[in-house]
This record gives C-alpha cells, structure tokens and sequence, in this order.
C-alpha cells in the first residue's frame, strides 16, 4: 500500500495553496463549480459526505442546501483546523481525519459522496471506488472532480514555449500510469495519472454506472470576466464524473 504523501501539511505548500482565488473565495473562485453543481442530485434531506473536503467549502454549501448530515474527511490537520474554524456548529456538519488510501466507510451510510480534487493524490482509485460503493445507499450517487489526464500526463506538467511564439501543453506517456512528480507550491507533489478509460472502466468495473462525465472549460462569460481562464480552452484541467451505485 501506498503511504500518502499529505503535501497539505507542509508548511510552504499551504501557505501557497491558502493563497489561491479558490482557497480565498470558496466555490465563487472554482470556476469548474457552477459546472459541478449542475452534476449533483438533490442534497436536500440526504446524508452527504465530502472526501478530501479541504476547508469545508462544499461541506457548508451542502448544509446550507439541506443536507440531513455532511460528513468531511480529510488528511490534513491544516485543512481540517480551517475547516473547523470557518464552519458554524450547526449539528449537520462534522469533520474528521482520514486517508483516502484506506478509508473506511459503514455499509450503505450516504446518498451522496462528494470529491473535488482530491482522487488525484490516490494511487489505490480501485479500492476507493470499492468502499465508496458499498458505503452508498443503493441509487446513492458518487460526483468527482479530479486533474484530468491529459493535464496531469507529462512529468512536471505545464506550459512550454512551442518555438513558434505561442505555447503549448505536452501530454507524454499519456498511457504511462502512476506516480507524477510535479513542482506545485512546493518541490515534489506527488499525484497519480490514469488514463481516462482506466478512471471511466474502473468505475463501471466497480459497481457504477457512469451517468455524466464533463472536461471542464470555461464558458465565454467566464473568460470576460476573469481573461486569465483564457488558456483553459487549450487542454481540459479538470475531468468531472457523475455516477450512480448500481444495484
Ligand atoms: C486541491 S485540495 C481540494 C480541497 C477541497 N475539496 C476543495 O475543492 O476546495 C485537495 C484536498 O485533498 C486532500 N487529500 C490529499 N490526499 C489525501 C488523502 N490521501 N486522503 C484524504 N485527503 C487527501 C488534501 O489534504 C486537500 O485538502
């Protein structure tokens, strides 16, 4: 088993990453979240629970839609101490430690599991989907974002000057899976790329049946609003999937 790495709690990645428009503005600054949101089910009344949740930002929102309970887990003690501060006690949310690698949940205890990029930091996607599934209600439903795999393929991803004036974005040993070492925030971050067929494939192999998959691009409006999304149609950042446990 693969020990997770919980980049989350270095010091100067945290530092980084608490600076992002999205750590800062919440689901105002995820510009792939009015996309997501579309993906969900109805939340009202039903027992949610957010893996990798980060600073609780869906956690709340859930809640704040009608969630009967929301549950937040996450590796990281930073993460989860902004969580617990921003987060009203209000007897619907709670928060606790876990590592996705080997996650437990109670047979058939949530309707809804909820991800936004954090499956990319798992080197195990088949167990997780495994527990997930057996911790969904049946026609429990599973939304996730994560990196997409055409993002995430090269070592140390990212733009490169095409020679010609304008820039591009290698994907190589696109069907090379594993371990990708990039420089992000901080020296060393460790994500795992799969391929779009083995996240599409592993899913339906275990127990799911795939109702919506997007690849994130922002829309016209988005990019005249914030013009730095610009590059964003040029390679999809962010792969999202909608899926439902089957019976
Ligand atoms: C990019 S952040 C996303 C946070 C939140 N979901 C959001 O969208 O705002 C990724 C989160 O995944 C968590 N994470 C990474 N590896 C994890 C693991 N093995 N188990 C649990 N959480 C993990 C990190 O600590 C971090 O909070």
């Amino acid at each position: 088993m693969v020990v997770a790495q919980n980049i989350y709690d270095r010091p100067d990645f945290f530092a980084g990453y608490s600076r992002l428009g999205r750590s800062v503005a919440g689901l105002g600054g995820a510009p792939e979240w009015p996309l997501l949101r579309t993906m969900l089910p109805e939340v009202r009344g039903r027992r949610v629970v957010d893996l990798g949740c980060g600073f609780g930002w869906f956690c709340r929102w859930a809640a704040g839609a009608g969630a009967a309970s929301v549950r937040g887990l996450d590796l990281s003690q930073n993460m989860l101490a902004r969580a617990r501060a921003e987060t009203p006690d209000d007897g619907v949310i709670s928060y606790a430690i876990a590592d996705l690698e080997t996650l437990e949940l109670a047979a058939a205890s949530a309707d809804l599991v909820y991800s936004s990029l954090a499956f990319h930091y798992v080197a195990d996607a088949a167990r997780l989907y495994a527990v997930i599934r057996e911790a969904l209600a049946p026609n429990g439903m599973l939304v996730f974002s994560t990196e997409h795999p055409i993002f995430m393929a090269a070592d140390n991803a990212g733009w490169r000057d095409d020679g010609t004036g304008g820039k591009t974005w290698p994907v190589d040993h696109y069907a090379v899976e594993g371990a990708r070492v990039t420089d992000w925030l901080s020296v060393g971050v460790v994500k795992y790329h799969r391929t779009m067929a083995t996240t599409l494939n592993t899913l339906i192999r275990c127990g799911f049946a795939i109702t919506r998959v997007e690849e994130f691009s922002p829309t016209p409006e988005q990019i005249a609003a914030n013009p730095s999304l610009a590059e964003e149609v040029h390679r999809p950042m962010f792969l999202l999937v909608a899926a439902r446990r089957q019976a």
